[in-house]
């Protein structure tokens, strides 16, 4: 058996615990990434078999290459895994110059290219935003006018909002033209009222083992554009209520129509107030900013482990109960700088007792993020409990009570 090549084993910070996984499943993972060997967290260097350090893992050609001779050094590579958007067409490039199964490139644009997204799922009949693609400002004019305000305008290969605007009419767009003129192709798209969901699975042969659905509070837009907002994500506890299912179905035809067959997908939608389950964006992932440890804490389970057991035995053994709802709070400081003081969060302890289940703020002394540029901002607070409105309430306290200063 060949080994399994895992593009960048340490970072974001929940990669080792998928290195870790499949490690534990009799995988022998060779990782390859930009960090130094002795950079890696311990628990990715302890799972890996083997570890190559290039330049630039982003120099697809270079990488390619340094894959190409290396593998036969280590007795072959017969799987390739990501985890993590930025490298989601690398690894089609590379199982394709491997000859080894997964993904194709062809397969994979789809996951990465919001317009060719949203095609394929036209064609299977799934309800997208409607949409058109502009590589020019005329271009975008022109959609907008056809497709008639308010509008959404965001990067064909987004991430984070990064560069998405909502526009209420021509002189917003005028006013936004200029802020998104480094985007080489835009999307835009008609505007989708209502809360945004996800719909977020483990996958084996295209069947669904493992399926989860989070809250966003608020909508991530207006969590990326307010700097003031505690963004939350909530694990939610019943995925048999209601206003769930159309979504829930949704998730299911997609990553049909996607022809979707091993790991994580992580969905994104928008529940109109109709009712309706509107798509907004899928990835071949699990979701990010730590979304998977949410998931665990709902579940009791360990997610990371199932992922890598799903992919490499086709089954989930452990048994997944949801027994709570869970939800992610980021913080941001208030003021610029060195974080200074961190308030309200005894209190809370006391309050919450157990079920304030994971702290990982910045601790005081440190710089602040540049919340613009990161999803956890100056860090995050996780709780847990298995009423939905009494968790509501407990993140809602974490968003007003706990304060960070920084000066
Ligand atoms: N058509 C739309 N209607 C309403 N809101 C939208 C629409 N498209 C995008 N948004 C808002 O903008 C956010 C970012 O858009 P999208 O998820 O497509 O891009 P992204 O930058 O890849 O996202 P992520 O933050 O998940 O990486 C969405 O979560 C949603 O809040
Ligand atoms: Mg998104």
């Amino acid at each position: 058996m060949g080994a399994c090549l895992f593009l960048s084993p340490g970072y974001p910070a929940e990669m080792p615990f998928f290195v870790r996984g499949l490690a534990e499943q009799g995988v022998r993972v060779a990782g390859i990434g930009d960090q130094p060997v002795g950079a890696l967290p311990p628990m990715a260097s302890h799972a890996l078999a083997h570890y190559l350090q290039v330049g630039n893992l982003w120099d697809e050609a270079a990488t390619v290459e340094a894959v190409r001779r290396w593998a036969p050094t280590i007795g072959g590579i017969d799987r390739v895994e990501v985890l993590w958007e930025p490298g989601m067409l690398l690894a089609a490039r590379l199982r394709e110059a491997l000859g080894v199964p997964g993904m194709t490139v062809a397969q994979t644009v789809p996951f990465r290219d919001k317009e060719s997204m949203k095609q394929v799922l036209d064609a299977a009949g799934v309800r997208t935003p409607h949409h058109r693609r502009a590589t020019s400002e005329a271009e975008v004019r022109a959609a907008a006018e056809q497709l008639g305000y308010p509008l959404i305008i965001k990067p064909i290969a987004g991430a984070g909002s990064a560069d998405t605007y909502r526009l209420e009419n021509r002189a917003e767009l005028e006013a936004a033209l200029p802020k998104v003129r480094h985007v080489k192709e835009m999307s835009v798209e008609e505007f989708i009222e209502g809360e945004e969901f996800t719909f977020d699975t483990v996958c084996s042969k295209g069947r669904i083992l493992f399926h989860n659905c989070a809250w966003y509070r608020p909508k991530p837009l207006v969590a990326r554009s307010n700097e003031w907002i505690s963004p939350q994500t909530i694990a939610l506890k019943d995925l048999t209520v209601p206003p769930l299912q159309p979504g829930i179905e949704l998730g299911r035809r997609v990553i049909q129509a996607l022809g979707f067959t091993d790991g994580f997908t992580h969905m994104e939608w928008f529940l109109t107030p109709r009712g309706e389950a509107v798509f907004g964006e899928i990835g071949g992932r699990p979701p990010g900013a730590r979304s998977v440890d949410i998931m665990n804490y709902a579940c009791d389970a360990d997610l990371f482990r199932a992922w890598a057991e799903a992919t490499t035995h086709g089954r989930i053994s452990q048994r997944i109960e949801r027994h709570y709802n869970a939800a992610h709070v980021c913080k941001r400081a208030q003021g610029q700088g060195i974080i200074r003081r961190i308030e309200g969060l005894e209190r809370i302890r006391r309050d919450f007792g157990p079920w304030l289940v994971h702290e990982e703020l910045l601790p005081v002394g440190t710089h602040r993020r540049d919340w613009k540029q990161t999803l956890l901002s100056d860090g995050f607070l996780i709780v847990r409990h298995p009423q939905l409105s009494t968790l509501i309430e407990m993140a809602d306290r974490l968003g007003t009570e706990v304060q960070l200063y920084a000066s």
